[in-house]
């Protein structure tokens, strides 16, 4: 099974540490590629539109961004996770969604995302671990993501993984480690009833700016490439 794992934190603290508890489960058999934020995308997007107005090959950021697209496209099982910061995912995971947003159904989707699973993997101090969830779910979701898995942790005992008790530190990697046995065997997701419902709504939005464009946009020559839409 090939997983591609989005680190949002470079720290080697709790989000390491769970992750590396869901990934043991996993290790035998399985092709890992791991991505770091920052350290792995470290800009924000500038706004100029040029991979909706002309090619995501173009993004200023391209060198950074692609690779990730890439390994994001051949993977069977994606595992996002993230620190919660202010209630949310951190800005460097936000990053790299802001630079993922013309893959989004509204713009150019790839229907290799259609069959894919994911595991939402975030941790707070205390119990609040929703708005980061959302934040990645929503992306996912937009991504064309059926199969998507949450897990929030509360640490509750203290944000450094080495002060919290050998207890607590036992109950969150079987929490951990219980989630991931579910991903034990590789088959592959259903296309769910939230997307194929994206996926119509926006092929009609297509359908209908396309007849009135010209020349077509790339976002509505790519749908036309794919024959999602007729002219
Ligand atoms: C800038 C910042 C903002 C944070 N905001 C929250 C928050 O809103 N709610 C919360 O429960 N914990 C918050 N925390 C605590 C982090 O969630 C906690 O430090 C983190 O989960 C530990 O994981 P790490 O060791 O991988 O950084 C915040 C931490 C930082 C550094």
């Amino acid at each position: 099974m090939k997983i591609t794992v989005i680190i949002g934190t470079e720290v080697k603290g709790c989000t390491y540490h769970i992750k590396e508890a869901f990934l043991d489960v996993l290790r035998p058999g399985s092709e890992i590629t791991e991505f770091y934020l920052p350290k792995d995308l470290p800009h924000f997007c500038r706004g100029c539109k040029t991979c909706f107005l002309q090619s995501e090959e173009l993004c200023p950021h391209a060198d950074y961004v692609g690779p990730i697209w890439d390994s994001i496209l051949e993977a069977d099982l994606l595992v996002l996770t993230s620190p919660v910061y202010a209630l949310r995912t951190t800005a460097q995971m936000k990053s790299l969604l802001d630079h993922l947003c013309v893959h989004w159904m509204v713009h150019r989707p790839d229907e290799r995302m259609f069959g894919k699973k994911a595991v939402v993997l975030t941790n707070a101090i205390g119990v609040f671990n929703g708005g980061a969830h959302k934040d990645l779910i929503t992306s996912l979701r937009w991504l064309g993501v059926s199969h998507i898995k949450k897990l929030g942790i509360g640490l509750m005992e203290g944000v450094f993984w080495p002060e919290l008790s050998p207890q607590r530190r036992q109950a969150i990697i079987q929490k951990v480690q219980s989630l991931a046995r579910k991903y034990q065997t590789n088959d592959s997701a259903r296309k769910g009833l939230k997307v194929r419902t994206l996926f119509a709504i926006t092929r009609l939005m297509h359908q209908g700016a396309a007849r009135k464009e010209d020349p077509l946009s790339a976002d509505n020559q790519y749908w036309l490439d794919k024959g999602w839409i007729r002219l």
